[in-house]
């Protein structure tokens, strides 16, 4: 049975920019190529889940542009449902200004469409939530629409799942009612209130918090707790990276799918570093999303 996934998020247009060096304040480079490629945290990860094989359905806001009218049938594309897909007039389609260098990025965000994304919204789609087996989330909308979505699958004991990026500090009372919370260590540090250059072992933190978390770490793969077991750490595979923009968003979808198909945390994990490391084989966030089929066929090449 194929998991129902809602994925509550942002939508953007990805402007990248492929340069051999990022320029210094006031300085002017010349870059290699421009591409510009649908992206954006919430519908990165609705498209990674539908081609791990879950019936998704995306609640979302774009705006009457250009844009926003590709961004959608790109998601139609991909087989998530865009019914809760609102074109809102006279705003900008989110937008994410990405330079690549030597396969890594750095990313400004301008949100436009995506800040529409209000709690009124998400209480309309609460039906479907209920029904839904993980919810999936990021925190590229507001804030209040992020905290309200976490009250209202955890009122029907649906699996909320919570990729805390961009980083932001996070009220206890929320924290207290995610399933799965999913940041990178920067956003483990900042999530806490702590400083992260000033942070210790990350390690320390993840065992002292309460709940469920699962630590990313780039290619060196993900370490996890479920606030209970001394912490555990799935190792990446190595492959060869083109481009890290959007690994995260795969591997929070693959994790959403596998706890949707009532799998255990660390077959969760272990199959989303996984599927996070064929991302990064593929130009842009959404080139490279694997298929179930490729994240299995690649699990069973490296022999696990
Ligand atoms: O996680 C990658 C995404 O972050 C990009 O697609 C970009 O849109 C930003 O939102
Ligand atoms: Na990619």
């Amino acid at each position: 049975k194929r998991p129902k996934i809602v994925v509550v998020g942002s939508i953007n247009m990805d402007l990248i920019t492929e340069t051999p060096r990022v320029p210094a304040l006031g300085e002017t480079v010349l870059g290699n190529r421009f591409s510009t490629l649908p992206g954006g945290k919430g519908a990165n990860q609705a498209v990674a889940c539908a081609r791990l094989g879950a019936e998704v359905r995306m609640v979302g806001c774009v705006g009457d542009d250009g844009f926003g009218t590709e961004l959608i049938e790109n998601l139609r594309r991909e087989g998530v449902c865009v019914d809760d897909v609102e074109p809102v007039p006279h705003v900008a389609t989110g937008i994410a200004s990405i330079v690549v260098e030597n396969g890594d990025n750095s990313i400004i965000v301008v949100p436009g469409a995506n800040h529409e994304v209000t709690v009124e919204k998400v209480r309309r789609a609460e039906q479907m939530i209920r029904e839904a087996d993980a919810v999936l989330l990021q925190l590229e909308i507001p804030l209040e629409t992020v905290a309200e979505t976490v009250r209202i699958a955890s009122r029907h004991h649906v699996p909320v799942i919570v990729n805390p990026a961009p980083a932001v500090e996070l009220q206890a009372d929320i924290l207290r009612e995610i399933t799965i919370l999913t940041p990178n260590e920067y956003e483990l540090a900042v999530l806490l209130g702590k400083h992260p250059e000033e942070t210790e072992d990350f390690r320390s933190l993840i065992e002292a918090y309460p709940g469920t978390l699962v630590m990313t770490k780039g290619g060196d793969g993900a370490y996890y707790s479920d606030g209970e077991k001394r912490v555990a750490h799935q190792p990446g595979y190595k492959v060869e990276v083109v481009d890290t923009t959007g690994a995260g968003d795969t591997f929070n979808a693959a994790l959403a799918v596998m706890i949707g198909r009532g799998r255990t945390l660390s077959e969760a994990v272990q199959y989303a570093v996984a599927a996070s490391a064929l991302s990064v084989t593929k130009f842009g966030a959404q080139g490279g999303m694997p298929s179930h089929e490729q994240v299995e066929a690649f699990l069973a090449q490296t022999g696990e």
